[in-house]
């Protein structure tokens, strides 16, 4: 595991991209593992300005994100459909064909993530996983359990991942209450991850996923298991961290 501390977030976003910016220079295929949230979207930016500097295309590039929340279309404001597109594939030469998110809306919700997952498979493995850290330690929307699937699946969100959520709704609307995620295991079969977390609100929980126990309770302390884990901190959420 390679810990990167940050003394600023412009600093750590920069760096970020450059990984993910270079990924693609050495393979212009390749398979990018995408998140949401509050936390990439400084990430993202650098990204588009890589392409709006000549210094990257996404023409050849596949892209499957994280999740999505179940019960919202993929144009409802807060799906992360939606999200990729304002906060990236909108402003890059990506292909809308390669560009994957499970579907909030499907009939057959374990249809859709056993097709999901085929479809990570048809790809070949992903070559760089990104991934936010939830403050109580999921990745995706993998919660703590005693048992955590390993392939993508549907998952009751925690209350606590409702209500660190609804800052992103309107006062009026309902944080959904189950999305689909990648598990663990599929998470964990990137060729590459890179985990990144900013502010002091996640200090003690990234310390315990990388530092504590490996535990379903905590998912990221899985990732302590992979070979080629990169974590980007700033310097708050970094404080607690060797
Ligand atoms: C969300 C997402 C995760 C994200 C995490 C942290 O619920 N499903 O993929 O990494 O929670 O979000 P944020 O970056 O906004 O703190």
């Amino acid at each position: 595991m390679n810990i990167l501390k940050f003394n600023s977030e412009a600093k750590l976003n920069e760096a970020a991209a450059r990984i993910i910016t270079s990924t693609v220079q050495v393979n212009p295929s390749a398979v990018l593992g995408l998140a949401t949230g509050g936390t990439p979207i400084g990430i993202y930016k650098e990204l588009v300005k890589d392409y709006n500097e000549g210094l990257v295309s996404f023409s050849r590039v596949t892209t499957f994100n994280l999740d999505e929340y179940v019960g919202l279309s993929p144009d409802h404001h807060q799906s992360y459909s939606h999200y990729m597109k304002e906060n990236l594939f909108n402003h890059v030469d990506i292909v809308a064909e390669r560009t994957n998110i499970p579907f909030g809306l499907a009939d057959q919700l374990e249809e859709e993530c056993r097709q999901y997952d085929e479809r990570i498979e048809a790809a070949g493995r992903i070559d760089i996983q990104l991934l936010g850290l939830g403050h109580n330690g999921h990745i995706g929307f993998n919660e703590p359990e005693d048992e955590l699937s390993s392939s993508t699946h549907v998952v009751n969100l925690a209350e606590e991942t409702k209500q660190a959520n609804a800052r992103f709704f309107t006062e009026t609307e309902e944080v959904p209450s189950q999305a689909i995620t990648m598990g663990v295991g599929t998470i964990l079969k990137a060729k590459m991850l890179m985990l990144v977390v900013k502010g002091a609100d996640k200090a003690e929980i990234v310390k315990r996923a990388l530092t504590g126990p490996v535990t379903t309770q905590c998912p990221a302390s899985l990732l302590q298991t992979h070979p080629n884990l990169v974590v980007l901190v700033d310097e708050a959420a970094g404080s607690l961290l060797p």
